[in-house]
Parts: structure tokens; C-alpha cells; sequence
């Protein structure tokens, strides 16, 4: 089986960064690589336009974005290749319309395992810790989603964020059958946060949960519990030991019907200084 991965590139320094971060991963299967580049194509023209202003308007529109599919193709072209040096099955697709809803789009099409995009885009609001694509894409994709917010040297030191729900165990999963567990080095972290004292058992039983059957695939993993508030201390921890990657479940314990991402998975995707990694459970459909 390969793992289909979407990695979306707008030539920006965060999406150089993912491309380079996908290059890292010591992936366990040979994946299939669409590198996506969507041309930004405004849905409306404004009302306060006459006729005239109007043809203008709709050939200077054509004019840029045929410049700008001419740009994307020559830069997904050398990202295609320098994938290329290590896979097969790399391509690129240049979609025309509007960013995240085009990648959403393609994902579910494609089946796609895993979308990989930078935190930031080109925009210059740079006072905003993640784009306003990367939020959406992570919060409506109907997979998981890595956002890559900083250049790595290598991809050694994971933190794997469970509170003991399935949407965490789809998170432990993901990596035990995604990545070659050998190269990786994860500590799984539990927070406790409950206002009683931490208890002894609550560390025993998440190493029960867990370990063993990641030993089982010659992981270096070790399991922790503090306690806090859940987001506060994965943000913590993950900044104190430097860790390349941290992984989340899309949602947890509460499992709110009405949410498509939960609080801690929010403020991890926007509040951490490291990648993050969003797992989301597939839903199993029942077929007759
Ligand atoms: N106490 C915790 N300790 C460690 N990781 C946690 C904890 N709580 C949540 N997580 C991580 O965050 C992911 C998303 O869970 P989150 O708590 O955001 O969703 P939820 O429980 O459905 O919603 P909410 O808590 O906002 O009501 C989990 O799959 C897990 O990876
Ligand atoms: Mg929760």
C-alpha cells in the first residue's frame, strides 16, 4: 500500500521548508507525491465596476494568472525533481481557484492519506502565528494534515500528545505504520488535568496502552505525564526538549460532534513552535 500525500506549495519559504520536511521523513512505504500549487482566483468581481472597467479588469486577471501558472510550473518543476531523486511516483498538479477549498478538493478525489503544507503562505501579516490556508485546510481536510512551521536537520525527536482516546490512538497508529519506526525517537505524553494529584498509575497506564506494542516495532519511545493545562504543557514540553514533530489526534475525549478539530488540537496547531502533525481518524463506512 502506498501513503498518498498532497504537498501544497506556494513558493513561499515555509512551503521550501515542507518540501524539505517531506525529504526528511523516514517514510515506511514508497508514497505517491502530488505536489499541489494552486493559482489564487478570486470567485467575485466587485459590483462598483462599469462595463468598460469590467473587460479591463477580467483581461488584466487573465493576464496575471496566465504569469503566474507560467511561475508555478517552473517551481513545482524543480520541486518535482528534487523529490524525484529519492521516489517515483512524484507529480505535480497547478489547480486555478480558491487555495484551501482546491486542496480540501483534490484530497478527498485523490483519497489522500496525508496533506503537507508550510504554516505560513506569501501574505504579509506576518503577525498571525499560522495562515489562514494551513487553519482551514487542517481544520475542514478529510485527512490528516502536517504543518511544517521550521526548517529541520533531521527528523529524529517526535512528541505524540494522548489523552487516551481513539482520536489519540489514531495518532500512535499513524506513526507506528507510516514512518520507520527505527530512525525515530517519540516520547508519548499524557497531561493530566484533573483536579486531583497526579496519581502514579495514570504514567503506568499509558506505558501499558502503549509501549509494548511499540517496542514491538523497535521504537525508542518512552511515555510521560505532568500535570497542566493539556495544550500549555504539550507546547511547553515539546519547545523545552526541541522536538521535530509533534503528533495530535484531530480531537480527543470530548469528541464534540459540532467540532472538526478540539481545543488542545487547535491550540497546538497554532500556539507550537515546532511541526505539527494532525492525525484524523478515518471513519470506517458501513457497507452492506
Ligand atoms: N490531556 C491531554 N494530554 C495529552 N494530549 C491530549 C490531551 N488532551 C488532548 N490531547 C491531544 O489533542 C488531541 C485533540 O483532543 P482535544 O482535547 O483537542 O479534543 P476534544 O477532547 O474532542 O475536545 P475538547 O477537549 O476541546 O473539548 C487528542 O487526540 C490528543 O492527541
Ligand atoms: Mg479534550
Amino acid at each position: 500500500m502506498k501513503i498518498k500525500i498532497i504537498l501544497a506549495v506556494d513558493g513561499s519559504k515555509n512551503s521550501d521548508w515542507a518540501v524539505d520536511f517531506l525529504l526528511k521523513i523516514p517514510l515506511a512505504e514508497m508514497p505517491q507525491i502530488r505536489v499541489l500549487r494552486v493559482i489564487p482566483q478570486r470567485k467575485h468581481i466587485t459590483p462598483f465596476l462599469d462595463s468598460v472597467y469590467h473587460k479591463l479588469y477580467k483581461d488584466a486577471i487573465q493576464e496575471k494568472t496566465d504569469k503566474d501558472i507560467l511561475s508555478a510550473e517552473t517551481q513545482t518543476t524543480r520541486i518535482v525533481e528534487k523529490l524525484k531523486a529519492r521516489w517515483d511516483d512524484v507529480e505535480s498538479v497547478i489547480e486555478k481557484g480558491h487555495v484551501s477549498d482546491k486542496i480540501i478538493e483534490k484530497a478527498k478525489e485523490e483519497m489522500t492519506d496525508l496533506i503537507i503544507l508550510g504554516s505560513r503562505g506569501l501574505s504579509k501579516a506576518k503577525f498571525f502565528f499560522l495562515g489562514g490556508v494551513s487553519q482551514k485546510v487542517a481544520t475542514y481536510a478529510p485527512c490528516s494534515v502536517l504543518i511544517v512551521k521550521k526548517k529541520i536537520r533531521t527528523l529524529k525527536k517526535i512528541l505524540v500528545a494522548t489523552d487516551g482516546s481513539g482520536y489519540s490512538d489514531a495518532a500512535v497508529t499513524f506513526l507506528k505504520s507510516h514512518f520507520l519506526t527505527k530512525e525515530v525517537s517519540a516520547t508519548l505524553l499524557n497531561v493530566w488535568d484533573y483536579p486531583v494529584t497526579l496519581p502514579q498509575f495514570a504514567l503506568e497506564a499509558v506505558e501499558k496502552k502503549h509501549l509494548k506494542e511499540m517496542h514491538k516495532v523497535a521504537f525508542m519511545v518512552n511515555a510521560m505525564c505532568v500535570a497542566g493545562e493539556p495544550a500549555e504543557a504539550i507546547n511547553d514540553i515539546a519547545h523545552r526538549r526541541k522536538v521535530h514533530l509533534v503528533i495530535v489526534g484531530s480531537k480527543g475525549l470530548t469528541e464534540n460532534k459540532r467540532f472538526l478539530l478540539g481545543s488542545v488540537a487547535r491550540k497546538v496547531i497554532t500556539y507550537n513552535n515546532s511541526s505539527v502533525l494532525v492525525v484524523r481518524r478515518i471513519e470506517k463506512q458501513n457497507t452492506i
